[in-house]
């Protein structure tokens, strides 16, 4: 045991917890999103690892589902001076802050990370030729939960395509279930709406979401997009403005709603209510994207500090443990998630993660694996942004398809 892990560990145990050992260890301010009860439990393996290796965890949670208020507080911080140790940021978000020169490089816990992780995603944790970011996990984001009782009632099995969706969702209304738990957010709307976007294909998703193919975002396919996402609002409940995510889960959760469409950190949300996947609730694919695979990969960038070019013990050894199998494994255990680290045991992790898996390996064989927009990992802020706006709009007001698509095609050219 290191001296700082001994300090820690005799801390911890309320022995010595004086001078000498505040003064060991190090602080590490930690700035993250992860408030839900699923996220809460899988950041504290985290806390608990590196408290146990001597360091003094310093929690600076941000409320917010997919981190807008987030990266507002993370700005102020990073301007006023204060940058934390670390924070999570992904996707080109990652590149755009290692641009500003406040990141510091963590090759040194990175040894073994290249022939351990998918090239794609290795590739995202770079800037510069340097390891700037550490992954925890993958998220799935093109899932549909739906409560394992209500599609009983319905008399229904999950739907593979649009049209048998509108009649499960039907004959949920018959019922007396609300057929759909909304949140209202922009980020929630965009969710749903890349959800559509890839139910029209991989190469279709990709050509508007990632190419940004005019020709593509202003095709015929993309006013069918709109006018299904149209369609599904017709099955929202009405309290559903400025509602969290997690609270729309609790809804399917507790029997109040059917279905939610979400990424998989809902997931996190049935485990840490007790239920269980097959029994309490049923997990597929977003009609239509059987194939495919959005995904969404979580990390963390490391920032300078006290205006040290390179980074501090607290720091790589926060690298190191997020990169380590396990946990990696019990990260994901608890987030809904499966680890981002090749060749971790996927035996004790349940049907739901099996499946996600699974559908990973074809779709990165198909051509089927594609980042997420609405989270972050697709396009740089800016563009996103602009696409969130026009979403956004459309699915809180009466517009049509035609002038959203014209709107989009607009916010597409978004520099
Ligand atoms: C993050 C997840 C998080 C979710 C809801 C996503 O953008 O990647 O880790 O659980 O937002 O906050």
């Amino acid at each position: 045991m290191k001296f700082r892990a001994i300090m820690g560990a005799l801390c911890a145990a309320g022995l010595m917890c004086g001078v000498s050992a505040v003064q060991a260890a190090e602080s590490i301010e930690v700035l993250h999103w992860w408030t839900s009860g699923g996220e809460s439990k899988a950041v504290g393996v985290l806390k608990d690892d590196m408290t146990k290796e001597g360091y003094t965890w310093k929690d600076f949670a941000v409320a917010g589902g997919a981190g807008a208020a987030a990266m507002t507080a993370l700005k102020t911080q990073v301007i006023s001076g204060n940058a934390p140790s670390a924070a999570q940021i992904k996707g080109p978000l990652i590149q755009e802050w290692a641009a500003q020169g406040v990141l510091v490089p963590i090759d040194a816990s990175a040894g073994d990370w290249k022939k351990n992780l998918p090239p794609e995603i290795d590739k995202i944790m770079h800037a510069d030729g340097h390891y700037v970011a550490a992954p925890f996990s993958v998220h799935r984001v093109n899932w549909l939960y739906i409560n394992k009782a209500a599609l009983d009632k319905a008399g229904g099995k999950a739907p593979t395509t649009w049209p048998e969706f509108f009649a499960l969702a039907d004959k949920m209304k018959a019922a007396g279930i609300q057929p759909i738990a909304m949140g209202g957010q922009p980020w929630q709307d965009l969710t749903l709406w890349e959800d559509v976007v890839l139910s029209q294909g991989s190469d279709f998703y990709k050509k508007a979401l990632v190419d940004l193919d005019q020709k593509t975002l202003t095709s015929d396919k993309m006013l069918n997009v709109f006018d299904t996402v149209r369609k599904i609002q017709g099955y929202f409940d009405a309290g559903r403005t400025g509602r969290d995510w997690n609270l729309a889960t609790a809804m399917v959760i507790n029997g109040k709603a059917g279905m939610q469409f979400m990424g998989d950190w809902a997931k996190g949300e049935f485990a840490n209510a007790g239920k269980k996947s097959g029994v309490d609730y049923v997990c597929a694919a977003v009609p239509g994207t059987e194939k495919s695979y959005t995904f969404n990969v979580d990390s963390f960038v490391f920032f300078q500090q006290k205006g040290q070019k390179s980074a501090t013990p607290g720091q790589l050894a926060l690298a190191k443990t997020i990169m380590s199998p396990a946990f990696q494994e019990q990260f994901s255990l608890y987030k809904g998630s499966i680890p981002v680290r090749l060749g971790v045991s996927m035996d004790k992790f349940d049907d739901c993660a099996k499946k996600s898996y699974a559908d990973e390996q074809v779709a990165i064989k198909s051509g089927g694996y594609v980042p997420s927009l609405a989270h972050g990992m697709a396009q740089p802020d800016a563009a996103a942004g602009a696409i969130s706006d026009v979403v956004t709009k459309f699915m809180n007001s009466q517009e049509d398809s035609k002038t959203a698509v014209a709107a989009l095609a607009k916010a597409a050219k978004t520099k």
